[in-house]
């Protein structure tokens, strides 16, 4: 009987000291010690021994198999190493391979010229209003004396959900919310950046694009308030060096109206190809608030004035960093964003 368990115990020794895998260790190991194994056999079988082996053969069959349950989980142990390490080769992921740093983000430069453009007014006692992009044929056109039938629609095609409902083409629609929640309160003195969207497409126009409104009304303000106000946006946005000039133009909601020119910011009002030598360039257009419209919107044009103006932000960006072409601000590649920093 000792004899025979000698036996088994130096087969399995062998056998565990082979295996090749822990899949096939499980398997010997239900050989030896599982329910119907060779050394459980020997436990089970005591009965027949004589009453002096029985203590004999009982305790070495105790130190076996505690033997082999040692071994047993040394070689597991080792098996499973040497696994993991098969399976990390086989990845061929090199984690000795430092990380990839996360790159820190920043502001996209409209959001930077947007930021710059209101705080300039913000300094001037300006506060920030805004309304909706989806806006009523009432708000971006009626209520700003622009009729139905009236030309000044052609040059402001927009994208129609229906006939009553579109993306506003302007950020002038802001004015008319500003005046019905104000009226008949004064001083209003309000800007309003904002998309705004039209049906262009080119170097120089893109379907949405940025503006900034401007509204101030009150008692007594006059053109003069209005080139005044520019005349220093125009300063600590470009230099005090700059100058600006009004031309007069026409808007249905402004009379008069003018579009304002500040001195080119490439030649300095010399000539050159950027203001086509006339030495101006346009950034804006303004007016008197037309009667009619601080009328409709519950302002008395008896008693105020006001004056308004629109700038397109793409536009003094293009200007203040020198880019040429309108659509680098929207294709979003990361080496044309990262210059602005
Ligand atoms: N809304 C006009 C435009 O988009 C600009 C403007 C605003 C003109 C306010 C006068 C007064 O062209």
């Amino acid at each position: 009987m000792q004899e025979k368990l000698k036996a088994i115990a130096t087969g399995a020794r062998t056998d565990i000291s082979m295996a090749k895998s822990q899949e096939e260790l499980k398997k010997i190991q239900v050989k030896y010690l599982g329910k119907k194994g060779e050394i459980t056999a020997v436990l089970r079988g005591m009965g027949q021994l004589s009453p002096e082996e029985r203590p004999l053969i009982g305790s070495l069959a105790n130190k076996i198999r505690d033997e082999l349950e040692a071994l047993f989980a040394e070689r597991e142990l080792q098996l499973r190493k040497e696994e993991q390490q098969r399976r990390i080769a086989a990845e061929k992921v090199d984690i000795t391979l430092p990380g990839r740093p996360q790159e820190l983000g920043h502001l996209h430069p409209l959001t930077t010229v947007m930021d710059e453009i209101a705080e300039i007014f913000l300094g001037m006692g300006f506060t920030i209003a805004d309304g909706p992009e989806v806006e009523t044929d009432y708000y971006n056109f009626e209520a700003l004396n622009i009729p139905k039938d009236h030309p000044a629609r052609d040059m402001q095609d927009s994208f129609y959900f229906n006939p009553e409902m579109l993306l506003r083409t302007h950020t002038s629609p802001v004015q008319v919310h500003t005046m019905e929640k104000l009226a008949p309160q004064v001083p209003v003195r309000i800007i309003a950046p904002g998309k705004v969207y039209r049906r262009d497409d080119d170097a120089t126009h893109s379907p949405m694009f940025h503006q900034v409104e401007g509204l101030v009304i009150d008692y007594n303000v006059s053109l003069a308030d209005l080139k005044g106000t520019l005349l220093l946006f125009a300063r600590q946005m470009f230099g005090s060096h700059q100058q600006v000039r009004l031309r007069p133009s026409f808007f249905p909601f402004t009379e008069p109206s003018a579009e304002v020119d500040i001195s080119c910011v490439m030649c300095h009002g010399k000539g050159c190809k950027v203001c086509k030598d006339t030495g101006w360039i346009e950034i804006l257009g303004s007016g008197m608030v037309h009667p009619r419209v601080l009328e409709m919107s519950g302002y008395d044009p008896e008693l105020y004035t006001g004056y308004a103006f629109g700038m397109g932000v793409e536009r003094i960006a293009m200007l203040k960093y020198g880019v040429d072409d309108l659509r680098l601000f929207f294709q979003n590649d990361i080496r044309m964003l990262r210059q602005f920093r």
